[in-house]
């Protein structure tokens, strides 16, 4: 196989570990893990998605990455050579187009709410919310999301910012998330800090951490493994691309974890410094994928310099989402310059372009469009239902049964290259049993079948 990807690879493990969690660490830590626990009653919720992500998610990400690393292509071509190593299918290089999809999918709609949080920092420098209610605060998000211009034209900025920095290859990436990552999780703190004197923090805390399992349906299990899946990035290649990119000697298995941890940990300090904040004010846990737009500027609003830390707070999530998006039309982009002989600039205009179509469907969801329904459900709704809780899932399933079933002992063991064969046996057992039945449970449940 091959030492190096024609792309090019991270300075450092460092740089892998910065760039993995720059894509696990984003819109969907911070602005969708509050609003889904919310919306499925909290507590269980939580701690079922805390199971998923130890025995599903570090395990395939493990997987990811090392297929990602002994392939060194695009997702789709990877698959193909690895098939073709194992004697195996060609069919599995369509586990390459569902991510390449599923990734054109997820970012149309996460631009558009990108773009939200781009909004808010402008509208938290103006000091619009100082001393606003609640009221005050949801009336401002209520009129701004039925403005499709304004979503558009903040999509259409957001997704320029993504192409361009995938045009140049992630190297000026690797600096800036050093900076913005360390950067996020303090003012993070800060804002739980300020929920702890001034919020409802016992309950927000009994909300998050008290699981009564009464409130969960398997409908609420499905979106808390697809949570898993989605804020770990995995299960559509980007994962397998950055792997691609990682140089041979780094440890695959301490790698994959200080990621995940990384990405629990500031979910859940977002969830401390949200739910405080929607108690005390009396807003509704479950008020939909408007939550924090509708909750933080409260806090802001009341703060010591709350503006200032307002628009810092969004300025660094629309940073988190911007090192998720690159990752997203990575495995897109890498496929157009190998197979299509394209220049990367070239590449990453024509992906760009079809992802900022598909992103005006979600603008007019939110306003125009919003009667419009598919099976009781928006274009948005549609949308992050189909990638998160099905095409995910399915993506991972996949990769699960290819390194556990397909792929030989000896290539994999000599991949991950762990240093305890304790390790790698209880790697396999969980990548050959345990995530895939669990998957496959979960799906079945979630549509009636047992
Ligand atoms: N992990 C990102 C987040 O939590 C979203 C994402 C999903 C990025 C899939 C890449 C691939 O916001």
């Amino acid at each position: 196989m091959r030492n190096a990807s024609q792309h090019g690879q991270w300075s450092s493990r460092l740089a892998f570990i910065l760039a993995a969690t720059g894509s696990a660490v984003g819109l969907g830590n911070i602005w969708k893990f509050p609003y889904i626990a919310g919306e499925n009653g909290g507590g269980a919720f939580v701690l079922i998605y805390l199971l998923c992500i130890l025995a599903i998610g570090i395990p395939i990400m493990m997987a990811e990455i090392m297929l990602g690393r002994r392939g060194r292509q695009s997702p789709i071509n990877t698959m193909k050579d690895l098939a073709a190593e194992a004697g195996a299918s060609r069919f599995w290089s369509w586990l390459g187009w569902l991510g390449v999809i599923a990734g054109f999918l997820i970012l149309s709609y996460y631009s558009v709410i990108a773009g939200w949080a781009m909004a808010y920092v402008v509208r938290l420098a103006s000091g619009v919310f100082e001393g606003a209610t609640a009221d005050g605060v949801s009336n401002i998000f209520g009129q701004f999301i039925a403005d499709p211009e304004k979503l558009l034209a903040w999509h259409s900025l957001f997704m320029i910012l993504t192409m361009l920095v995938v045009a140049r290859g992630v190297k000026g990436l690797e600096r800036a998330v050093k900076f913005l990552m360390p950067a996020l999780l303090v003012i993070l703190i800060l804002l739980v800090g300020y929920a702890m004197d001034q919020g409802a923090f016992e309950q927000g805390v009994s909300f998050l951490f008290k699981a009564d399992f009464s409130k969960i349906t398997s409908e609420g299990v499905l979106t808390a493994m697809g949570h898993a899946f989605f804020t770990l990035s995995l299960g559509m290649g980007a994962i397998m691309v950055y792997g691609s990119y990682l140089p041979s000697k780094v440890s695959i298995g301490s790698t994959a974890v200080i990621i995940a941890l990384a990405d629990t940990a500031v979910a859940l300090l977002a969830g401390l410094a949200i739910f405080p904040i929607v108690f005390a004010n009396g807003l509704e846990p479950s008020s939909g994928p408007g939550l924090i737009f509708q909750t933080l500027p409260i806090a802001f609003g009341h703060m010591a310099y709350g503006s200032f830390f307002g628009c810092l707070f969004f300025v660094l999530l629309v940073f988190a989402a911007w090192s998720s998006s690159i990752s997203l039309i990575e495995p897109a982009v890498a496929w157009l310059v190998e197979n299509k002989n394209m220049s990367r600039m070239r590449a990453c205009i024509w992906a760009g372009l079809v992802t900022w179509v598909v992103g005006i469907g979600t603008v007019l969801s939110f306003n125009l469009a919003a009667d419009i329904k598919i099976f009781g459900k928006t274009f948005f709704d549609v949308l992050d239902y189909l990638t998160a809780n099905i095409m995910l899932p399915l993506g991972g399933l996949c990769i699960a049964v290819f390194a556990g079933w397909v792929m030989s002992k000896e290539n994999s063991a000599g991949e991950l290259n762990l240093k305890r064969p304790l390790i790698y046996s209880g790697w396999k057992i969980l990548v050959k049993f345990i995530s895939p039945v669990a998957v496959i449970i979960v799906f079945l449940k979630a549509i009636d079948l047992i």
